[in-house]
């Protein structure tokens, strides 16, 4: 299939085209280097050995919008381009409503207007909000305590509306939980502006030397050592998730909707000490005040990705620490 990334030059759109390319389907991708830059995409292209389509562009000009659709035969849109930060939403709710819900409309309409209706959205388990019990599933009750996760769940309201509007559109919500790591090469990896908000990118800024020391936020959680519980996820799975969905994508009625987890969560310190022995580096931390905002416990029933999909994730928190290390130790100022 010819497939429209957008935000394909980001952490998770740059893996995605690997696997895309690499599993024989064509993509166009289509990002404005807003959290960027194309040099991940130069990095993919000797990852796959060939040369990419790449299109500058906002996901909110319909009109470049039109003449990427005009230029290239689009089949479907893997929907990537997206501001994630979410403390930077809190400041700032009309950018991000903007951005990620005013960008995710003017995209449908254009694909509306050239009969183009199979789409992926890249959502994610902050819908759940504060879940009340877990492994969660896909039916659990929807929240969110903040404008980002706000904005991706109006975003599946729209396309829920959507599809009952109109059968033809054929759409895929993955709700991802963590995902870290990097690509096998160490060549492309997640390259967060200043200080890194997420665990992973912190944990191994501070194994290189970048940050003095994590700090754990919060140890009398009630789990099993105090510490945050997550399900992270290597990205390279997350990215095959997504060549999977584009293969079912034909099957779908109206909206599919899809936990992408292992199922399996880890603390902060279970995470802390897996980089240390995949790195060989000590992660100095400091307990620290619970973050506002967190929830103690958080992990996927994958069941229905399993079911749906045919897809589950393959690689272990080893594997996710050793590659995180190796693109940081590769690139330690990022790309
Ligand atoms: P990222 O910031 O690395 O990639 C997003 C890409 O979108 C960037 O290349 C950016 O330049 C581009 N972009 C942003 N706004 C745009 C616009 N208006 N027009 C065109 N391009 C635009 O982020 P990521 O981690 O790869 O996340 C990809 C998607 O997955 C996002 O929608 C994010 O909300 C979602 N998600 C991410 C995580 C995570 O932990 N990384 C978790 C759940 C969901
Ligand atoms: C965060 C976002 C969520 C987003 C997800 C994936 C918040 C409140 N939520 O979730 O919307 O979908 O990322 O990108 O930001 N931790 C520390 N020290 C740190 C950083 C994190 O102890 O310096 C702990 C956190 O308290 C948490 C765990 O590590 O227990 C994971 O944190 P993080 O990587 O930020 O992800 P989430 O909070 O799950």
């Amino acid at each position: 299939m010819n497939i429209l990334i957008t935000g394909g030059a980001g952490y998770i759109g740059s893996h995605t085209v690997v696997e895309l390319l690499e599993n024989g389907h064509s993509v166009v991708v289509y990002d404005n280097y807003s959290n960027s830059s194309n040099e991940s995409i130069k990095r993919v292209e000797k990852i796959v050995n060939t040369s990419i389509l790449l299109e500058e562009g906002d996901i909110r000009n319909r009109d470049r919008l039109r003449e990427v659709f005009t230029a290239h035969k689009i089949e479907a849109v893997i929907h990537f381009a997206g501001l994630k930060a979410v403390g930077e939403s809190v400041e700032q709710p009309l950018r991000y409503y903007d951005n990620n819900v005013g960008g995710s409309v003017a995209l449908l309409e254009v694909m509306e207007e050239f009969g183009c209706k199979k789409f992926v959205f890249s959502s994610s388990a902050t819908v759940y909000g504060d879940p009340h019990t877990v492994p969660i599933t896909e039916d659990f009750p929807l929240s969110a305590t903040n404008p980002y996760g706000q904005s991706k769940l109006f975003v599946e309201e729209i396309l829920r509306d959507l599809s009952t509007s109109d059968d033809a559109w054929q759409i895929i919500l993955l709700r991802y939980f963590n995902p870290v790591g990097a690509h096998k090469s160490g060549t492309i990896g997640e390259d967060p502006n200043g200080i890194p908000n997420n665990l992973m990118p912190f944990i191994s800024q501070t194994a290189v030397g970048k940050r003095e020391y994590l700090s754990v936020f919060g140890d009398d959680y009630d789990t099993k050592d105090g510490s945050g519980v997550r399900d992270y996820i290597h990205v390279v799975d997350l990215a095959n998730a997504h060549f999977k969905a584009i293969e079912k994508i034909n099957s779908v009625e109206k909206v599919a909707t899809i936990n992408l987890g292992t199922g399996n969560g880890y603390s902060v310190i279970e995470m802390v000490k897996a980089f240390e022995e995949a790195s060989g580096k000590k992660v100095p931390y400091k307990t620290a005040p619970r973050r506002a905002g967190d929830i103690a416990e958080c992990y996927a029933d994958p069941k229905y990705a399993k079911e749906f999909l045919g897809w589950e994730a393959t690689r272990g928190i080893k594997e996710m620490c050793e590659d995180a290390w190796r693109w940081q130790s590769q690139n330690p100022q990022g790309y």
